[in-house]
């Protein structure tokens, strides 16, 4: 009885409710920059060192595969297959048979097994093409063209190339064109919460660097929670999410800030029932999930498929890096440039061309000495920050927040092991010159106070990491940190963040 009443109001409340918001009304017009932004208006098309290592299986054991020591894991994996992908479907003795015209029809419908694509290039999220709300013509248009369902074989730009080890998630949700641009869309899209006001970009924006410059998250009606918005990019080096690593995968993720009752206050039930009656989602859900269509688990995937596009393109950091290690290993051929020219012109072109990419992206002292501080046994940087993407993934007590009387003690609410109490996880320091302000509490408003906190040994507490203890930094070494952490600053791609369906 007691049940049925509680049911019956579930349906009631859900269906006035989305009665009442008017789902199928157009789209809420994008606040700002609806065309595209992008962070930093440099290109990813910039990277200079071939492609990257290729990628081999993608692992998607989240808990147990440790990302422990992503430096280790970033061993270039066996060369994939060349991008060969044009192979013509009937093998070749077939083809002096004369195909029939449906035969021809259905051979171009099917698209190459796979495409080998560079992340972080404008192309994967720039949008379907057009302007202004997406018409159903264009969607169709979109899904009828077979490169859009051709699944994707991801390679790194620069910089992040060594960790392609760690890419996570793949072989249970592979990526295409239409399943990132359907995430693209959700991403961008309000009307997954409950009253049309929040979109996931509302905390994690393009203008912000994929983060938000207030302290904690704002939700529906200004609900604020106590945490500060991470960022959304290079999470396909990722499985576990949140600063407590509480979702085991992306996919995971991207579900709970829908029913999070102070982020966008739906129900799971609402939110596909809203996208349900929107003809443009059901059609790509559809397409891009044969014999599933709309559920809540492909809205997940959708939006983890586009979070896994945004990365961060090569830093001036990465340029000056690479130049200096290629340096450094030659020095003795570098000595004479003419003769080696004469000698090596292989060898003398690749010096020529990374010396160039290095002097595009230029990179001051300062920063340059500040690097050596964050990878030594001084600033010991790296016992964390560690790896293609600067973390090892891992959870750690700096003392952040501790003072409190009732301090968020991160990690341990998970695991209740006494040793994680007030332990967050590592963040990624790429970019984080544009993600203000800082640490799981957003109580540090720039990187200055961030190296201070370091300098000082994090704020004492009986769960301290044992690798937090006062640096004693000059302040000219706190600047020169604070450059270096300004260095490691790259490109995202270009975001369309407007053209929803309607
Ligand atoms: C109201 C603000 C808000 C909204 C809306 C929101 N988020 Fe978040 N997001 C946060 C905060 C705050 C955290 C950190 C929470 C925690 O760790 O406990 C977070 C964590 C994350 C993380 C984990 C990153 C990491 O490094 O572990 C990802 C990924 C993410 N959000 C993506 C999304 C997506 C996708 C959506 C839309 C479906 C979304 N967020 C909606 C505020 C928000
Ligand atoms: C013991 C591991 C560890 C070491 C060593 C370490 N970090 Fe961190 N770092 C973390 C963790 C964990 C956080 C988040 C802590 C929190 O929010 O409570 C963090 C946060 C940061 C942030 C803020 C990022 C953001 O998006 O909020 C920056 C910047 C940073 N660290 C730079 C550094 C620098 C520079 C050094 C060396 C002086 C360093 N870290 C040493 C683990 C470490």
């Amino acid at each position: 009885m007691k049940r049925s009443v509680v049911l019956t109001w579930i349906v009631l409340a859900s269906c006035s409710f989305v009665g009442f918001v008017g789902c199928e009304k157009k789209p809420v017009a994008p606040a700002a920059g609806s065309k595209s932004s992008a962070a930093v208006a440099d290109k990813a098309g910039t990277v200079l060192v071939d492609k990257g290592p290729q990628l081999g299986p993608a692992n998607d054991k989240p808990a147990e595969s440790p990302a422990a020591k992503p430096a280790e894991r970033a061993a270039p994996a066996p060369p994939a297959e060349p991008a060969k992908e044009e192979k013509k479907e009937a093998p070749a003795a077939d083809a002096k048979k004369l195909q029939l015209p449906t035969e021809k029809i259905a051979a171009a419908a099917k698209p190459a097994a796979q495409e080998e694509v560079l992340l972080g290039i404008d192309d994967l999220t720039k949008g379907i093409p057009g302007e202004g709300a997406l018409t159903i013509e264009q969607i169709k248009k979109w899904l009828d063209d077979p490169r859009n369902h051709v699944v994707l074989k991801p390679t790194l730009p620069q910089g992040l190339a060594v960790g392609a080890g760690q890419i996570a998630g793949l072989d249970k949700n592979p990526l295409t064109r239409a399943k990132i641009e359907l995430g693209r869309q959700l991403y961008f899209d309000k009307r997954l919460s409950n009253d049309n006001t929040v979109s996931c970009a509302s905390c994690h924006s393009p203008e912000f660097g994929y983060a938000k410059n207030t302290q904690f998250g704002e939700g529906t009606k200004g609900q604020k929670g106590g945490r500060n918005s991470p960022v959304a990019y290079n999470r396909i080096l990722s499985s576990v999410q949140f600063w407590d690593g509480r979702a085991a995968t992306l996919e995971e993720q991207a579900k709970g800030p829908i029913a999070n009752p102070i982020e966008m206050s739906n129900t799971h039930d609402a939110c596909v029932a809203c996208l349900k009656g929107i003809d443009g989602y059901t059609l790509q859900f559809e397409r891009v999930f044969p014999g599933e269509g709309l559920t809540i688990d492909n809205v997940a995937k959708a939006i983890a498929s586009f979070e896994r596009a945004l990365v961060t393109g090569a830093s001036p950091w990465d340029y000056y890096e690479v130049f200096k290690t290629f340096s450094d290993a030659n020095k003795e051929d570098l000595a004479d440039l003419a003769a080696l020219k004469k000698d090596d012109p292989k060898l003398f072109e690749k010096y020529e061309a990374l010396k160039k990419a290095a002097e595009a992206h230029p990179i001051s002292d300062s920063a340059k000495r500040g690097g050596e501080i964050f990878f030594s046994d001084k600033g010991s940087c790296t016992a964390c920050h560690v790896g293609a993407n600067f973390t090892d993934e891992k959870y750690h007590n700096l003392g952040v927040g501790m003072e409190k009387p009732e301090p968020d003690l991160g990690r341990y609410a998970i695991t209740k092991e006494e040793k994680e109490k007030g332990t967050f996880k590592t963040p990624t320091v790429r970019n984080v010159e544009l993600t203000a302000p800082y640490m799981h509490d957003g109580s540090q408003k720039t990187l200055e106070e961030v190296v201070e906190w370091y300098d000082k040994g994090g704020h004492p507490n009986q769960w301290l990491d044992e690798k937090i203890k006062p640096l004693k930094l000059t302040a000219e070494q706190k600047a020169d940190l604070v450059a270096f952490l300004k260095a490691l600053t790259g490109p995202l791609p270009k975001v369309e963040t407007g053209r929803l369906p309607q």
